[in-house]
């Protein structure tokens, strides 16, 4: 009984979507519709300016890191890796808003930063390098959530931590396949790049 508590309570949580809530009560657009329609940093970034962008990020990240730390706290590691994959769902596919959410970056960054500091720590200098050099967030984004993977086994943890990272760096990729096409056809935008 437990487990669906939390499982509800982390994937309601997952469905507030700051981007979403800005643009319609600020500019009363819907966002999905407007630039990558992707509720999430980068699309406010094109859309609303670096400020809100910012806020949505620490939003979208917070809500990541809080809920895991509250499951984690009372429940223990392993609920809060399943936890984990709920509110990233929730972040994804929110009910709230017809299934139609983000890519789940932040959120999960805000869960990594929680349940594993040192590892993701150290996947995010590569991640931001190659952002610095490259300028495709969606590129930086991914390398960054799968190398976490391997770091993940490299210091010690249990298996089964890194099948959890894992099975979230993969709903976070299905997500991004159009990004991913685009990288692989040189089409994908750069960070600040305007549409073409
Ligand atoms: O995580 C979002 C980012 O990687 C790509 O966002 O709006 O360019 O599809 P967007």
């Amino acid at each position: 009984m437990e487990i669906v508590l939390i499982i509800l309570f982390s994937y309601m949580i997952g469905n507030i979507s700051p981007s979403y809530i800005f643009a319609k009560k600020y500019k009363n657009i819907d966002i999905r519709n407007v630039e990558s329609g992707n509720a999430g940093t980068t699309n406010a970034l094109r859309v609303m300016g670096k400020k809100v962008a910012l806020f949505v990020f620490l939003v979208d990240f917070f809500k990541g890191f809080f809920t895991v730390f509250v499951v984690k706290y009372f429940w223990g590691m392993d609920y809060a890796l399943v936890s984990a994959v709920f509110v990233v769902l929730g972040h994804i596919y929110p009910v709230m808003l017809g299934f139609r959410g983000g890519k789940g970056v932040a959120t999960t960054l805000g869960i990594l930063f929680c349940l594993f500091i040192k590892e993701i720590l150290l996947c995010a200098v590569v991640g931001l390098t190659l952002l610095y050099i490259k300028r495709y967030v969606s590129l930086a984004a991914l390398v960054t959530l799968f190398i976490v993977n391997i770091v993940i086994i490299l210091f010690n943890n249990p298996l089964h931590y890194a099948a959890f990272t894992f099975f979230i760096f993969c709903i976070v990729a299905y997500k991004h396949n159009e990004n991913i096409k685009r990288l692989i056809n040189h089409t994908e935008r750069k960070l600040g790049e305007k549409k073409s």
